[in-house]
């Protein structure tokens, strides 16, 4: 049964007219049959307003509507995957042409090969690619891959960093400051009940953008360390950039130690340009990880990379399953949408939109005398609280949680949509127009006063 019965939020101010209702008696059923009312433990922060969440029912471009009619300019954009903007007409085309021919086979297929054909175009470290289902599959494939590449165990992984909720990474994915150790040599924290310590054992985390405590820990553990995963942006640290020459240190380490560098693509991958964050900061890793933007929102990933660590995956030495994995539906709404994100121009107008947003931002808060830092790129970006820019997971701690809560509520009633985690980012898609521009920085500019 539902603890506690929700109540038309007051933080929203949808609620004085009743006019949450719908939500609210969607969210009192789902939580007789859903545990927790939801379907995935992220949704709990990710886009769950208090005292419960909206249920979006349709889309269309930019535009999102909920189960009360609430219409919201969408940047969340289903945390990024849905970049081409909802219902995208050439993708519902690819898709019910394939849904013609049949959803799954169970047998190899024409379209997942050109699909990884225009991967490995568009990937200058693609030599091999498969593919999976989720993101957090594809992640545990390519610490298979690195495990079995180099026999060893270890890998290093960045605190704050998130590789998905599957037990190899889910390390401190969000320690709290009591629990994550000195900075020096951080604590590898499990991030949920039930996984095993012995698997943190195997983790050794790291903060980011700190060469010196990366060489340490190199210097210390190197011979252990099959692979070191990190987000090149970390989206999931409010969109935290690498400070110039740290992946290209990432890089040099790794070869010099004979460790596989994988990068975690799945959010900045064929988002922040045709070739991911690889193409724009001109460092190529050993394997990538894509998902999201890769299938405007249908389930698809892919891990992909050097020859040399892929043939023991095409040998059967390296073993990875999958019943879905590159089936015809899926493959044909990536391949529209990769053949797509080729073309720079689409990828300029997304850069653009999302430009004039954060310069809105930084406007608002200028005009407002709210301090904060607008971190990211034209295509996702985040606004944090705090006086610093953060470099790191830790610097976090030290911004307004609450004042990012109120604005995003207060962006929210004037119709922008955006996650209500301040650790996440502000996606923009193909879609968005100069229409929601003008609309979204009017919202900016009154939210950011009620803030002040
Ligand atoms: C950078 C990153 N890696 C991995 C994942 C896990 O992907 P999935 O939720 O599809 O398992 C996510 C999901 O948000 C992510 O943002």
């Amino acid at each position: 049964m539902a603890s506690g019965k929700p109540q038309a939020s007051p933080v929203l101010g949808f609620g004085a007219n009743g006019s949450l209702r719908a939500s609210q008696a969607l969210f009192e059923r789902a939580q007789c049959v859903l545990a927790g009312g939801i379907s995935s433990s992220a949704r709990s922060t990710s886009t769950g307003s208090a005292p419960h969440p909206l249920y979006i029912c349709r889309g269309r471009g930019s535009r999102i509507w909920d189960a009360d009619d609430h219409e919201f300019i969408d940047y969340l954009l289903s945390y990024g995957a849905v970049i081409l903007g909802h219902g995208n007409a050439g993708l519902v085309e690819a898709l019910r042409s394939q849904l013609e021919r049949g959803t799954m086979f169970g047998t190899c297929n024409t379209v997942e090969v050109d699909l990884a054909e225009q991967i490995c175009r568009m990937v200058r470290s693609a030599d091999l690619v498969r593919f999976a289902n989720s993101g957090s599959e594809a992640i545990m494939a390519a610490v298979r891959a690195a495990r079995g590449f180099t026999g060893k165990n270890k890998i290093l992984k960045f605190e704050g960093h998130y590789h998905g909720w599957v037990d190899v990474l889910a390390i401190s994915n969000r320690p709290g400051a009591e629990e994550a150790g000195p900075v020096e040599a951080p604590h590898s924290v499990p991030h949920s009940r039930g996984i095993p310590a012995s698997i943190a054992k195997d983790v050794l985390i790291c903060p980011w953008n700190e060469p010196k405590i990366l060489k340490n820990l190199l210097d210390r553990h190197g011979a252990e360390i099959a692979g070191v995963i990190a987000e090149p942006i970390v989206a999931n640290n409010a969109c935290i950039m690498p400070q110039p020459g740290y992946l290209e240190l990432l890089r040099e380490e790794c070869t010099r130690r004979g460790i596989v560098l994988i990068f975690d693509e799945i959010v900045t991958g064929f988002r922040v340009a045709p070739g991911g964050a690889q193409e724009l900061f001109g460092v190529d890793a050993d394997l990538t990880v894509y998902s999201k933007a890769i299938g405007s929102g249908m389930p698809i990933s892919a891990f992909v990379g050097k020859r040399s660590i892929m043939e023991l995956v095409a040998a059967n030495r390296i073993k990875h399953g999958g019943t879905y994995n590159g089936n015809p539906i899926c493959a044909a709404a990536a391949l529209f949408t990769l053949r797509t994100l080729a073309d720079r121009a689409v990828q300029d107008r997304i850069r653009r939109h999302g430009e004039a947003v954060m310069e809105a931002l930084r406007r608002a808060a200028r005009d407002a005398h709210v301090p904060c830092i607008i971190q990211g790129l034209g295509s996702m970006f985040q606004i944090v609280f705090a006086e610093v820019p953060p470099v790191h997971y830790r610097d976090l701690y030290r911004a307004d949680m609450k004042r990012y809560e109120a604005f995003r509520n207060a962006l929210l009633v004037r119709g922008i949509h955006c996650n209500t985690s301040p650790l996440a980012c502000w996606f923009v898609s193909a879609a968005h127009t100069d229409d929601d521009l003008e609309q979204t920085t009017a919202a900016i500019e009154t939210s950011m006063k009620t803030v002040a």
